[in-house]
């Protein structure tokens, strides 16, 4: 696992963003995983950016969704489809044609993620995936103690988590679902390149239990140290707490 600490976000972004334009000059049609929350706008506008001046292409990109709220129309506006085309999508010049994500109010959503591993599968596996991390160590939506084997299903959020999207609908925790479709530890860990971006001294504690701590299920973010080409950037508030 490579480390890299920057001294802020935005550098973190403009990192990450230059990661992804030259995997794209390599491979046009990649397969770019990427994750909803605040952590990674930084990346998204950077990429944005060098779209605008011609320096990154993302014509003929694909967009993997990481996780998605269940029982949210995909129409809502904090669905995160909805999300990833208003931040990811609409700036980057994708359509929703080159996006894979799963069904998350599929009436059989154990069906429909299954579906989406095949979907992923069928488009080649993931090139690069961009990963936030919870304050409790979680990736995608694999809450501590999820199984590091495991597939795209779903899961029952922790209050902690709701507790920390609800910002994202208007303070109000009763609106912020129970259950979200995630990709599984394991199909995560089958992206070819996994980059994990962490700001701030809360996610500090987090930072250092995946880098320094066990490989272990209490901290889903540790099955990291499992794969071969994993990248943790970080600002230097969440490296603080690293030895
Ligand atoms: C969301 C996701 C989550 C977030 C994590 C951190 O798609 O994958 O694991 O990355 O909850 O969220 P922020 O970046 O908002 O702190």
């Amino acid at each position: 696992m490579e480390v890299v600490i920057v001294a802020d976000a935005r550098a973190g972004g403009e990192l990450i963003a230059g990661a992804m334009a030259q995997l794209l000059a390599r491979k046009p049609d990649a397969v770019l995983g990427v994750a909803t929350g605040s952590t990674p706008l930084p990346v998204y506008e950077a990429l944005a950016a060098r779209v605008r001046a011609g320096a990154a292409d993302t014509s003929r990109v694909r967009i993997a969704q990481l996780d998605e709220y269940v029982g949210l129309p995909a129409e809502h506006p904090e669905s995160y489809r909805s999300v990833l085309r208003r931040e990811v999508l609409e700036p980057l010049g994708v359509g929703l044609d080159a996006f894979l994500g799963p069904d998350g109010t599929a009436a059989d959503v154990q069906a429909a993620c299954e579906a989406y591993d095949r979907a992923l599968a069928e488009a080649g596996g993931v090139d690069l995936q961009l990963l936030g991390i919870g304050t409790d160590g979680h990736i995608g939506f694999n809450e501590p103690c999820s199984s590091l084997a495991s597939r795209t299903r779903i899961k029952t959020l922790t209050e902690q988590t709701r507790v920390d999207n609800a910002r994202f609908f208007d303070g109000d925790i009763a609106q912020v679902p129970h259950h979200v479709i995630t990709q599984g530890i394991g199909t995560i860990l089958e992206a070819r390149h996994l980059v994990l971006l962490a700001t701030g001294a809360g996610k500090a504690e987090a930072v250092a239990a995946t880098v320094e701590g066990p490989v272990a299920a209490v901290c889903p973010a540790s099955a990291l140290q499992l794969h071969p080409h994993a990248t943790v950037v970080v600002d230097e508030a969440a490296a603080s707490e690293l030895k």
